[in-house]
């Protein structure tokens, strides 16, 4: 873990103009930057990015965050690498606190690991270009199946002698722990305590992750495999797990992002022919189903995910069996399947790489209508499961969740119900009533994107008196508004005697929040703020816990100076330095309250249908109060608004 100390040390070093500024031109305009998007495709720019805030939104895409984020989202670092990154910028120097005793244990396997295996690579890169047994047998094997130098070396492609023990010997003759060299899988023990190697003879594909670090082999026989199994593969150990890595992601990455598309083939040689070939964003699974893990890393890059196996492989089978899931991650999965006996090696080998992704372009097929042809296939005339096949469809349809897939869920039911021959409406109802049972689960999770529409709504003065004033209907805005104004102006004064903080916490103090989170951010500002620590929104922003991150960004991103329609409006008004932080405080407040007096009523309201006559009276006087607190409130409105 680094350090508070450390965290507020680049916290209060960063320059988004300067971070952001080296991946986005970025031009000024009134207290803001403005670019073309980095995230989407864009000729006019919408990407604003606002210094004194440390935030960027962009007004094309969406995304947003602070200089965190972008690190994080744009060159997919985790929020700990993100913060080393910008330590190293502005040279500070990153305080960890100590790990347990486990975690250093595991620290230091996996440090010495690496270390191992990045030896072993040397070794063998050594091997297949300078000793006799790898030129003439590994190094001759690999041009004879076509494979050029530059890209062998790109791939750090190597041998593995065919003598018992001259891996191992290196090995041990360079000081590596002898109990922690068999979990690299690169050797193995022989009678107790003897070491050998476990990859004689063999051509050497390392695996990288996604930073380029090796974390295991896959070694394969030169030739054909008859007696020994073709491929050896590192096997799970501290940094080699299996479920997370996809072969090449680390040479396949800034393709697949430019390409917007993540090609995906069975084998190790797959991946390096096209390379070859020019064919840059491809990545192998190993010829097992995909996990959920393997789809978050294609996810990071692109959406878009296209399987290229040969015709007859049992790997299909396996791929089809992640589809649900690659449908939940919001991927758009194709197929496209090689034909004839060949493989995505050999056929580009065969045909040339032009021609070669002219065939994919052609051929893809939709996995959702794939995997339907092959169900209604197996179930014949039988008319059960042909049922079955049907349910099963509209599962794999109902999991299409996402508002801007609509249109594609509407053509997948055309499309499906007509190879199934059933009716399309029958088939609409079937999948709504699916996704229906599914968000009733979900129902419970926070959402945070409806702020942004909320406060334009607050923005915008002349709709407040609006009777069908949104902020009264949609649940949680008026609370997230609330911190909002917390976050954004709380250290400021609200007169001579008390800060906007103290201000909220007064008003407020009668009342309680529904959403639980926001309900602990709005205890935690507040613990903070007694203990004189002058929190505002980003000390939050660089908060540990990112479910906070995300919940303050979805807050305060969203305040007038970022919004256009604002700026626009503010300008037009001519009152651009005008401080509205008062009546921003104070509606906010306002409604809150409201809202929370209207929840008031009608409890009371149920509560005097059930009671008896004495209760009714008590009940009748509450009713009365609530409503007098009501019109003073909506009073206060008024007069904040007009002001
Ligand atoms: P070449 O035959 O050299 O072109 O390799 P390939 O990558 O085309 O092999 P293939 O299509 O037969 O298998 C695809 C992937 O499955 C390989 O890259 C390996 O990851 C894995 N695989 C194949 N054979 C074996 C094996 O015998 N053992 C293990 N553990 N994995 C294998
Ligand atoms: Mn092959």
């Amino acid at each position: 873990m680094i350090t508070p100390q450390t965290i507020e040390q680049i916290k209060n070093r960063i320059d988004i103009i300067d971070v952001v500024g080296e991946y986005v031109k970025l031009k000024k305009r009134g207290a803001n930057y403005l670019g073309l998007c980095p995230f989407h495709n864009e000729k006019t720019p919408s990407f604003t990015v606002s210094p004194a805030k440390e935030l960027y939104k962009c007004f094309g895409c969406g995304k947003s965050g602070n200089t965190i984020t972008f690190l994080m989202e744009h060159d997919k670092m985790s929020y700990v690498e993100a913060l080393k990154f910008l330590a190293a910028r502005y040279n500070i120097e990153v305080e960890e606190t100590e790990a347990s005793p486990e975690q250093k244990q595991l620290q230091q396997a996996s440090d010495s690991l690496y270390i191992i295996n990045n030896f072993a690579q040397k070794f063998f890169d050594e091997k297949l270009f300078q000793s006799e047994e790898g030129q003439n047998i590994a190094l001759t094997y690999l041009k004879e199946r076509g494979f050029r130098e530059d890209i062998i070396k790109k791939f750090q492609i190597g041998f593995n002698p065919s003598q018992r023990d001259e891996l191992a010997k290196a090995l041990l003759q360079n000081q590596f722990n002898k109990e922690l060299l068999p979990k690299t899988g690169l050797v193995v023990v022989r009678n107790e305590t003897e070491l050998i190697d476990n990859y004689r003879g063999r051509i050497i594909f390392p695996i990288h992750n996604n930073t380029g670090k090796i974390i295991g082999f896959g070694a394969r026989v030169i030739g054909k495999a008859d007696k020994a199994p073709k491929y050896i593969n590192t096997p799970e150990n501290e940094i080699y797990v299996k479920s997370k890595v996809l072969y090449g992601s680390y040479f396949a990455r800034l393709a697949i992002d430019k390409a917007n598309e993540c090609l995906l083939v069975e084998g190790y040689t797959d991946v390096v022919s096209l390379h070859q070939a020019g064919i840059e964003n491809v990545v192998a699974s190993g010829g097992t189903s995909l996990t959920t893990d393997q789809l978050r890393i294609v996810k990071k890059y692109s959406n878009n995910l296209t399987i290229i196996y040969d015709g007859d492989s049992a790997g299909i089978k396996a791929a089809l069996r992640g589809l649900d899931m690659a449908l939940e991650e919001g991927l758009n999965v194709k197929l496209v399947l090689i034909p004839d006996n060949e493989d995505p090696d050999s056929y580009v080998n065969k045909v040339g790489a032009a021609n070669f992704q002219n065939f994919v372009e052609k051929n893809k097929k939709d996995f959702i209508l794939f995997q339907l042809e092959v169900m209604l296939k197996d179930a014949g005339n039988d008319v059960t499961k042909k049922s079955e096949v049907v349910n099963h469809v509209a599962d794999t349809l109902s999991k299409i969740s996402k508002a801007e897939d609509f249109t594609k869920l509407q053509e997948y039911i055309k499309q499906c119900s007509s190879v199934l021959k059933i009716d399309e409406g029958g088939l609409t109802n079937l999948v709504n009533k699916l996704k229906r049972d599914k968000i009733a689960k979900d129902e419970k999770r926070l959402p945070f994107e409806e702020a942004n529409f909320i406060l334009q709504q607050t923005q915008q003065p002349e709709d407040v008196l609006d009777d069908n004033f949104l902020l009264l209907n949609q649940d949680e805005a008026h609370e997230k508004n609330v911190l909002r104004v917390l976050l954004e102006y709380g250290l400021r004064n609200w007169d001579e005697q008390k800060t906007m903080a103290q201000y909220i916490f007064e008003e407020l103090e009668q009342f309680s929040f529904d959403n639980i989170h926001l309900g602990n951010l709005f205890n935690d500002y507040r613990t903070r703020y007694e203990q004189g620590l002058q929190p505002d929104a980003k000390s939050f922003l660089y908060h540990p816990d990112d479910t906070v991150r995300n919940l303050v960004m979805s807050i305060t991103v969203f305040p007038h100076e970022l919004s256009q329609k604002w700026d626009e409006r503010l300008e037009g008004m001519n009152i651009v330095n005008r401080d509205v932080s008062h009546q921003d405080v104070e509606i906010s407040i306002s409604f809150f309250q409201l809202k929370k007096i209207k929840k008031m009523f009608e409890e009371n309201q149920r509560e005097i249908e059930h009671a008896d006559f004495e209760k009714q009276k008590r009940l009748i006087d509450i009713h009365n109060n609530l409503k007098e607190i009501e019109k003073k409130i909506t009073k206060k409105i008024g007069t904040v608004i007009m002001k």
